[in-house]
């Protein structure tokens, strides 16, 4: 069995190569990724001789690389993206130029060579917000009502995955799922971004009163759970993936300083991002009644393990900001400089 997976230099996209090397002596991978500013080899250090594994340095809205990758394998998974919300805000065109066309160009190509598979690892976001007082979580059936740029590109991504299936009987699947974290997630993201700035003594900023609700799931169980889909999801269906990981951003923040002994007179309330949804929340029977999929992570010894390892990679983090200086990295809440 050969695999495409795309953005695999990524965060989510390199546990997803781990796990299926890991998990299937017999699969072959190929790693499709452009290398933007998210993108990092080394998160792959562990892998990167492995005669099963190839990477193709390239660009998801390339039709003739596309085209020809898709005619070696079987079966993609679908990650490659541009994930920061933040970023989205002050450039939604590349959201939808990667997103939504680069989709599409993956999809042209997986039709045209029948494909066996074609996963999307789409979003919780899709589906919108939640107000805060009230229980309800977000089923497959639920509106698709995204509100940011990021959200909108990545709902047109999944509404046009599910078009390729109806109109050309292309075997796909899509997955949602709530918010990742663990190791090597690139320092923009809350969690990993918060780490770091701890670590160097800084406060950190909290958008608004601080009581969104995000619904965290260990990226080992979101790579776990997507790779079931590929082999076992039945096309056209879609899989909400999720933890039960309901948490106010104020509780993840406080449990953080609490791991790293800091005083919470390091949290700044700076003003809310624009559009900042409120709640998410995920209803996963789904996909653990019909895929025998269940998370093996609590969120707290997670998190724990999460800061346990970005402290001891230092190297890792260093690289990373070598590049920030070296290739200028804009930060993602440019907005927020712009206006404070
Ligand atoms: P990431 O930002 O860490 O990595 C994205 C990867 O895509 C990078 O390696 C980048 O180089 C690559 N890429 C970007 N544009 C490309 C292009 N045009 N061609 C080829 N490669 C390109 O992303 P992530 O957080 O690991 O997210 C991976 C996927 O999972 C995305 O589709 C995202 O929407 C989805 N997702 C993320 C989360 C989360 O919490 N991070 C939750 C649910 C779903
Ligand atoms: O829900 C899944 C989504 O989760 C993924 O599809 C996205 O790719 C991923 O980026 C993530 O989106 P969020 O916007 O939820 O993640 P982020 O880490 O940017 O923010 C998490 C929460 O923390 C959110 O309520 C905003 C808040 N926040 C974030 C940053 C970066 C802050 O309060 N301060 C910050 O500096």
């Amino acid at each position: 069995m050969k695999i495409l997976v795309t953005g695999g230099a990524g965060f989510i996209g390199s546990w997803i190569i781990r796990h299926l090397l890991q998990q299937d002596s017999s699969c072959e991978v190929i790693n499709l990724d452009l290398l933007t500013y998210a993108g990092n080899l080394d998160n792959l250090r562990d892998v990167e001789t492995n005669p099963r594994y190839r990477f193709v340095h390239g660009d998801i809205r390339d039709a003739n690389l596309v085209s020809s990758l898709m005619q070696e394998v079987n079966m993609c998974i679908h990650a490659a993206a541009e994930t920061h919300v933040d970023r989205s805000i002050t450039n939604p065109l590349a959201f939808i130029e990667t997103n939504v066309l680069g989709t599409q160009v993956l999809l042209e190509a997986a039709q045209k060579c029948s494909l066996q598979k074609f996963v999307l690892v789409s979003t919780d976001e899709v589906y919108g917000s939640l107000p805060l007082d009230s229980e309800e979580k977000f089923t497959e059936q639920s509106p698709l009502k995204p509100n940011s740029p990021y959200a909108a590109s990545k709902a047109s991504a999944d509404l046009l995955t599910y078009s390729y299936f109806k109109t050309y009987g292309l075997p796909v699947c899509i997955t949602r799922c709530g918010n990742n974290y663990g190791p090597y997630q690139y320092p923009e993201k809350l969690i990993p971004f918060f780490i770091l700035k701890l670590m160097h003594g800084e406060s950190v900023p909290v958008y608004g009163d601080g009581l969104n609700v995000r619904d965290w799931i260990h990226v080992a169980d979101h790579a776990a759970a997507v790779t079931d889909v590929l082999f076992h999801g039945t096309p056209g269906e879609v899989y909400n993936i999720g933890a039960n990981g309901q948490r106010h951003n104020l509780d993840v923040i406080k449990t953080l300083l609490k791991l790293m002994e800091q005083p919470e007179s390091k949290m700044a309330f700076v003003q809310d991002r624009p559009g900042h949804d409120r709640r998410y929340a995920l209803e996963t029977r789904k996909i653990q009644n019909t895929l025998n999929w269940k998370p093996q992570h609590d969120f707290e010894s997670g998190l724990a393990e999460t800061v346990a390892w970005y402290q001891a990679s230092l190297p890792w983090i260093q690289n990373i900001q070598a590049r920030q200086q070296q290739e200028h990295v804009k930060p993602g809440a440019e907005w927020l400089i712009k206006k404070s």
